[in-house]
């Protein structure tokens, strides 16, 4: 662990002991070097991360204090442990209907389903292009598009890359029908049935349905809430050569929320790269970082080495649309690398091609130009309604209870006490029409029975407080 973590937790824990009392200032940047035999800049980077963990606040010519809401402020989870052997997986149908349920409509609270509410996505607006769109080209519903995609919509997907340091023409994308067949098409090309993959733990639950469907086994490696998937934890994996592909969401992870450090990102990759095991890379959160510049993606640290090696990419980047303008439109894209012919042929025997009115619907929308500046409310909105649901969930929930502090995205992973039961507590809360996510489907060996996670992209209102306080009551009763 980087030494100006242990720093960070060492004044934390003396946070949530109470011994540094809300309010309060804490020790200098100074003092504290002394008191730790530490270097200032470990210091300066420590009270960094206790800002960003939302713990502290600078008075400016005065100091740091400790925020006032940071009493309330559960603890984070640990970091998770690799399993001992991969896992056969059997969790599809519960999977399917979990997420059935956390949609179905009529619900007072969606906790469960990570798509944000509609008044945060510009849904009118995409509805006129759409309209537009077909009125242009009158008739674009009478023939299948090319398997790759609109070639507008690629050049508008190659120059978003760029952001993220992945130089990309139009030739290098195709267009899926959202992440989910581009997670598809990329593990369809790498693995065959018996493989092994590596996962995050926890990970997203969509990974686990496509490798159950493929006969593909999964290992869950060593985990960091802040930090992802442990890239140690991958070296170790890779040592007996059984691994197939590694999968991963470098950044604002489904369900954690982290962000992979840069020095983690470029091991990762130069150890995939050595073993020649394909890395997914699944960006599909990568626009809605809460501080900072976007995060470089593995694939932009792929392309450097391919550079210097000349061996080719290793990398198959992948996102969508869904999380960011409309999940509805189903429009996602992939660079697969050297794999492009292989999820070219894929994809045309998966779904022909992507339905062209939306793909042009959302073409439009990027050539417009307005991405940005939705895409930066939409990061100001979440970072907020994130902060206020981890004070709501400090004062409502059982005491043990452990909440992440996302770097991005607007996902919550809550870790309660051993005896709380996520399913029992998914089951209560359904009766009262709110829908939280139960966490064994996150992972592919059933742990996490006394996780859920929770969607905090819904407009605050007393309604939404009131909802998380039951859900907070509802899972103190089984700790009584
Ligand atoms: C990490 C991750 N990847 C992919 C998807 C699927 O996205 P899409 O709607 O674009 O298929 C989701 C949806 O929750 C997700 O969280």
């Amino acid at each position: 662990m980087p030494l100006y973590r242990e720093v960070a937790d060492d004044i934390e824990q003396l946070i949530h002991q109470g011994t540094l009392a809300p309010g309060t200032r804490i020790p200098s940047l100074r003092k504290t070097s002394r008191r730790l035999a530490v270097s200032l800049t470990t210091v300066m980077e420590a009270y960094r991360l206790l800002e960003d963990r939302g713990l502290v606040e600078v008075r400016p010519q005065s100091g740091h204090y400790v925020k006032l809401a940071a009493a309330n402020a559960p603890p984070e989870p640990a970091r998770t442990p690799t399993c001992d052997a991969p896992s056969e997986l059997d969790a599809a149908d519960l999977i399917e209907q979990l997420v059935r349920e956390a949609s179905q409509p009529g619900l007072v609270m969606p906790f469960g389903a990570a798509v944000p509410a509609p008044e945060f996505l510009p849904i009118s607006r995409l509805n006129g292009l759409l309209s537009r769109a077909v009125r242009r080209e009158p008739i674009v519903s009478q023939s299948y598009d090319s398997i790759p995609g609109r070639p507008e919509l690629r050049r508008q997907i190659a120059r978003l890359a760029v952001a993220g340091g992945s130089s990309l023409t139009a030739d290098d994308l195709v267009v899926t029908t959202g992440a989910q067949e581009a997670i598809s098409l990329a593990l369809r090309v790498v693995v065959r049935p018996g493989d092994t993959v590596a996962i995050e733990s926890p990970t997203y639950h969509g990974f686990l349905q496509v490798l159950e469907n493929l006969h593909v086994k999964a290992l869950e490696l060593a985990t960091d809430p802040r930090e992802g998937i442990c890239p140690d934890a991958v070296a170790e994996a890779l040592s007996d050569g059984q691994l197939a592909a590694v999968v991963v969401v470098s950044s604002f992870g489904n369900p954690m929320g982290h962000r992979m450090p840069d020095q983690y990102r470029r091991l990762l990759v130069q150890r995939l790269r050595a073993a020649r095991v394909p890395l997914i890379e699944d960006d599909t959160y990568g626009e809605l970082g809460f501080e900072g510049p976007r995060p470089r993606t593995l694939h932009s640290f792929d392309q450097e080495l391919a550079t210097e090696d000349g061996a080719g990419s290793n990398v198959l980047l992948l996102s969508s649309f869904s999380k960011i303008l409309a999940p509805g439109l189903r429009v996602g894209w992939i660079a697969p690398g050297r794999f492009r012919k292989e999820v070219v042929m894929q994809k045309y025997a998966s779904s022909l091609a992507t339905a062209t009115p939306t793909q042009l619907a959302i073409a439009d929308y990027l050539a417009a130009g307005g991405l940005s500046r939705h895409v930066r409310k939409l990061r100001r909105s979440f970072k907020d309604l994130v902060r206020r649901m981890i004070t709501e969930i400090g004062e409502h929930f059982p005491s043990g209870t452990r909440v992440t502090r996302p770097a991005g995205g607007y996902l919550l992973w809550v870790e309660m006490p051993e005896d709380v039961d996520a399913f029992a507590l998914h089951r209560a809360a359904l009766a009262e029409d709110i829908s939280i996510t139960p966490g064994p489907i996150f992972s592919a060996s059933g742990r996490y029975g006394n996780c859920i996670r929770l969607n905090c992209a819904v407009p605050w209102s007393d309604t939404v407080a009131r909802a998380i306080r039951l859900v907070g009551e509802l899972a103190r009763s089984q700790t009584d």
